[in-house]
């Protein structure tokens, strides 16, 4: 295959596999010059040395200031998608960052997370009895993987940690659903600021709510964190919801839809997996090498000229890292293009690595773990109704990689 001068990162025929693409890029080019969607020139890397690199390198490559920098200047009835999406601490270096970090994990504990097992384990349970339900009724033995049961555990989990009352779940979903897609574009944001504008109102008056009568739930605590008497201002709270609310879902719907997926089409691990349970944890981890729910991280502007991957990468300009290739790498992953739940040694960058790695990591791996067990349990005879390259992915900027809908027969 010979590469694309210029690689069209939302391509459709690129999007449906990348990985042939991204194996010659590694060989080949690991330093790819390409357009973003918004206009600008960016490096995309793909060893997983070169991206591990600029993930660990916080004084190098920052994730600051990637929209509205120099010179582009936002109009005023932009403000608040620019607002969400630059506030969030995964926008900001150190000093801010750490902060911010700080703050947020002083509520976000993992004992918190452990005390929500119970709680995922009967949801999982739960939307498999509906979905028996609705076989006896109706005499088909099917279901959809993402709308009966990706979307629903990561999205119910999330909004009750954090207090959402049920009235606005339906309306928070669709905003949020809304600005996932958001590349970063002026043109794009003008198409979501409507929604955007109506989530800010709405988190506003909620977090008015939540001071005048705090409850047992993490936006309550959000709301009065104290670090030495350092406290988050209403916007850190209103972008700190919003990036847990859209990262709390968004991620981990893909990592039930896609390893699902990976497993219908590779058997002998399904079948692996269900004589010996307690592979979950490893076959977790390796799910999340083999197709990773975000496959290029928030975009990195490099602080200073770096040489990097065989090229020079200039101050100022935009570095986008391929977490999905880097978890493919040869160099790094023994049979690296193979499924194998039973991995031992597997540094996959699937949470990212350095001071942005993934905060709700364990949230993630809980509900993960419980969803493929429960479902494989309960489903044994589970296999895809369609063929596997019918799947389509969902749409979305270049970020996340998932699936639209996964239809299965059990
Ligand atoms: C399978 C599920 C998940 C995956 C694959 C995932 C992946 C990632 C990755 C790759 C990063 C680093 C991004 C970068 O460096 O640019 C990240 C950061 C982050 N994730 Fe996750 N995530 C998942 C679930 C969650 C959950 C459940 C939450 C919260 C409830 C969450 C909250 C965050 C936050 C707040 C950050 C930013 C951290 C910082 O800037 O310090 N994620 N995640």
């Amino acid at each position: 295959m010979v590469l694309p001068q210029r690689l069209d990162l939302v391509d459709p025929r690129f999007r449906a596999d990348p990985y042939p693409i991204y194996a010659e890029l590694r060989a080949d080019r690991p330093a790819l010059r390409l357009q973003l969607p918004d206009g600008r020139d960016a490096w995309l890397l793909t060893r997983y040395a070169d991206v591990e690199s600029v993930l660990t390198d916080r004084d190098r490559f920052s994730t600051q200031s990637f929209l509205g920098q120099e010179g582009s200047a936002i109009p005023a009835h932009l403000s608040n998608v620019y607002m969400l999406f630059n506030e969030i601490m995964l926008g900001k270096d150190p000093p801010e960052h750490t902060r911010l970090r700080k703050l947020v994990q002083k509520t976000f504990t993992t004992r918190l997370v452990e005390r929500l097992r119970p709680n995922v384990v009967d949801l999982a349970e739960h939307l498999l009895d509906t979905v028996f339900e609705r076989a006896r009724a109706t005499g088909e033995r099917r279901m959809e993987v993402i709308a009966d049961y990706a979307f629903p555990i990561p999205v119910t989990i999330i909004m009750d940690l954090l207090g959402i009352p049920e009235a606005g779940r339906a309306d928070i979903r669709k905003w949020s659903t809304a600005l996932a897609s958001f590349d970063g574009s002026l043109a794009q944001a003008e198409l979501i600021v409507a929604s955007v504008d109506a989530f800010v109102d709405y988190l506003r008056k909620l977090v008015q709510d939540k001071r005048n009568t705090p409850a047992e739930d993490l936006i309550s605590a959000l709301a009065v964190v104290e670090d030495d008497g350092d406290r988050l201002s209403e916007d850190d709270l209103l972008a700190m919801i919003y990036v847990l609310i859209f990262a709390g879902h968004e991620t981990t719907l893909h990592l039930i839809g896609n390893g699902t997926r990976a497993l219908l089409t590779h058997r002998a691990e399904f079948e692996k997996l269900r004589h010996n349970p307690a592979l979950i944890d490893r076959a977790v981890e390796e799910l999340l090498r083999y197709d990773p729910p975000v496959e290029v991280p928030r975009a990195r502007i490099a602080v200073e000229d770096v040489d990097l991957a065989g090229v020079t990468i200039r101050r100022g300009e935009v570095v986008l890292v391929g977490i999905a290739s880097a978890n493919r790498d040869p160099g790094a992953f023994k049979d690296a293009d193979s499924l194998d739940i039973s991995r031992v040694e597997n540094r996959h960058l699937g949470f990212g690595k350095g001071i942005h790695v993934c905060i709700g990591l364990a949230l993630a791996r809980l509900e993960a773990r419980i969803a493929f067990e429960v479902l494989i349990r309960r489903m044994p005879e589970l296999r895809l109704a369609v063929p596997a390259d019918e799947l389509e992915l969902r749409p979305g900027g270049i970020f996340l990689r998932g699936l639209a809908a996964l239809p299965v027969t059990f």
